[in-house]
């Protein structure tokens, strides 16, 4: 489907937004749903991996992941230049600048350019994107090991939640939208790309899913 997605997007996450997560994310260490993330990825018991983190904001997952040597390098796509630009800056405060690689772009624009990494993360990315098959294909074919994704669960009242918010941006004629896209397409996607869930935790809003490449 074609979509100015990172022009949107790009407008969404901006200044403000970036320097609140990082300011927080200084304070308070990682989001509790990204802690889901880093918990999993700790779990396969890798060592220098090279991560692709998708829509990775601020750079929560590769400065954690590079701090314990789970990774050695990372590559962070992004289509908001305010959240690249904390995460750059964050990077070199803690001496990373050389081992991640920075791209502002919508990464399905890009997908055909970036190298596989050992695992792929999408933390809350899913959610703001409207093809997420398109997204999600993209993803997979370029994990070695593992995709790593975050996204609202399936309740009622949160679709029904969504569905006012969205109606809001509506008629503040904000093209921005927030998806709950259906969880068992992401399975049935993955399925077919090679992988299988192999482990699911959840929070009230948030679920995290491990998907593991088959051998
Ligand atoms: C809700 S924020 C989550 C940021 C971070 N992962 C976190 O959990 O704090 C969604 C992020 O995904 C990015 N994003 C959404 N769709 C994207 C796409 N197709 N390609 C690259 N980045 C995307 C946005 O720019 C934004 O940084």
């Amino acid at each position: 489907m074609p979509c100015n997605c990172c022009e949107i997007t790009d407008n969404t996450f901006g200044e403000d937004d970036a320097k609140a997560n990082l300011k927080d994310y200084r304070k308070r260490g990682p989001a509790k749903q990204t802690k889901l993330i880093l918990e999993a990825i700790r779990s396969l018991k890798l060592k220098d991996i090279a991560l692709l983190d998708i829509g990775g904001g601020i750079g929560t997952i590769h400065h954690e992941l590079l701090a314990d040597s789970t990774a050695q390098s990372a590559t962070h796509v992004d289509a908001s230049s305010a959240y690249l630009k904390a995460a750059e800056a964050e990077s070199a405060k803690r001496g990373n600048s050389e081992r991640v690689q920075f791209i502002h772009a919508d990464f399905t624009d890009v997908a055909s350019e970036i190298s596989q990494a050992d695992v792929v993360t999408l933390d809350r990315v899913v959610c703001c994107y409207p093809n997420f098959r398109e997204l999600l294909k993209s993803a997979s074919s370029h994990a070695k090991r593992a995709v790593v994704m975050t996204y609202p669960r399936e309740w009622l009242w949160l679709k029904f939640g969504l569905m006012i918010s969205n109606f809001i941006q509506w008629i503040i004629r904000n093209p921005f939208r927030v998806f709950a896209h259906p969880i068992a397409e992401f399975d049935a996607l993955m399925n077919e790309q090679g992988f299988k869930r192999t482990s699911t935790r959840r929070l009230l809003i948030w679920e995290m899913a491990l998907f593991e490449r088959n051998s």
